[in-house]
């Protein structure tokens, strides 16, 4: 484990040397964070910079947020997406004004206490607006913490994510108790971390020979910046049994056209369904089935198994507008879902 200050220093040099001049950075103004954080939540940086001046500019307050219409509220939102962030603003606003009489919340209690505002949100807007030792954990800084301490096992994990906040928290108040210390250093070593994840260790390129890190940062040192932070572990394959009829009339096969909206949408297969969940096809009528082959296909999801049998139909009714009957070299020439390429290679004799 570091110190916690040999994170802290570099960082807060680097950042107060490279930061940069974000609108909402020239404001301490709880109002102002408030806004800026809720607006970042799920939107760029970039975009989100005109959205918050003319914001500001239009609601300048509490007091003029709460006593807003709501069109102008969705007015000045619109283009950002996630409009329930316009509504909690607004109705945390009016929680403000009814509530502490227009004053905004000053400890992280009362801030969770807004509507919208995560343990993130709150311990940001408490450390940048009131330079409070309040941890923040986001995707940024999962990146840097897990790259940083060499923790390369999934970081959504319960146990890993409440590391996490607890190394976020023993550097944010080694920041508070540095000797000398500067008047906002809480404020500045939490942006640190987020504008270090957002400008230098980025998720696929970390620009490690500029990064104030390089030497305390163990992914960096054994070389597997790629590896942190885990993937988290994909769900296990779900085991699925479909059925498969070739129906044979004349030399002809019945094939037909997967609708555009569906999965594999416009390719085509051999009639076939999923006993489990739905009826067998019509077409199937009564031929006499015998077994064909087994098909195994997996892809991310799904373990698919196509049992497929085979037979004999003595007329060619047609039952859908998307069936039809073709021999076998003119079904070489469409697009099949890959499970039923390989049905059609079994019976091309491949
Ligand atoms: N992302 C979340 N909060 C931010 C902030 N205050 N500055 C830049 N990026 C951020």
């Amino acid at each position: 484990m570091h110190p916690a200050r040999d994170i802290v220093r570099p960082l807060l040099r680097w950042y107060r040397a490279h930061q940069r001049d974000l609108p909402w950075r020239r404001t301490t103004r709880p109002y102002a964070v408030w806004v800026s954080e809720i607006m970042l939540q799920q939107t760029q940086v970039a975009t989100v910079i005109p959205y918050w001046k003319r914001w500001m500019r239009e609601l300048p307050s509490i007091k003029a947020l709460a006593a807003a219409p709501e069109e102008k509220v969705l007015k000045l939102w619109e283009g950002l997406g996630y409009y329930r962030r316009a509504r909690n603003l607004q109705k945390g606003a009016r929680q403000i004004r009814d509530e502490s009489g227009g004053r905004f919340p000053t400890t992280l209690g009362e801030v969770l206490r807004l509507p919208g505002v995560g343990r993130y949100t709150a311990g940001a807007i408490c450390s940048i607006a009131f330079n409070q030792p309040t941890p923040i954990v986001d995707g940024n800084v999962v990146r840097v913490l897990t790259r940083a301490y060499g923790i390369d096992s999934d970081p959504t994990s319960k146990p890993v994510n409440e590391r996490l906040w607890a190394i976020a928290a023993e550097l944010v108040e080694a920041a508070e108790s540095l000797p000398k210390g500067e008047v906002r250093n809480c404020s500045d070593f939490n942006q640190s971390l987020m504008e270090l994840g957002a400008v230098v260790c980025s998720p696929t390129s970390p620009a490690c020979d500029a990064c104030p890190l390089r030497l305390p940062c163990v992914a960096r040192r054994e070389g597997r910046q790629h590896e942190m932070p885990a993937a988290k572990k994909a769900a296990p394959a779900t085991a699925r049994l479909f059925e498969a009829f070739v129906l044979e009339n004349k030399g002809r096969f019945l094939v037909r056209q997967r609708p555009a909206d569906a999965v594999n949408g416009g390719l085509w297969e051999f009639p076939s369904h999923e006993p489990a969940v739905e009826a067998r096809p019509e077409c199937v009528g009564d031929a006499e089935l015998r077994p064909f082959c087994v098909i195994k296909h997996s892809i991310t999801r799904y373990r698919i198994t196509v049992r497929v049998s085979r037979g004999t139909v003595r007329a060619r009714r047609k039952r859908g507008r998307a069936e039809v009957w073709l021999p076998l070299p003119e079904l070489e020439k469409l697009a099949f879902t890959s499970a039923h390429r390989k049905i059609l290679r079994r019976l091309a004799g491949g």
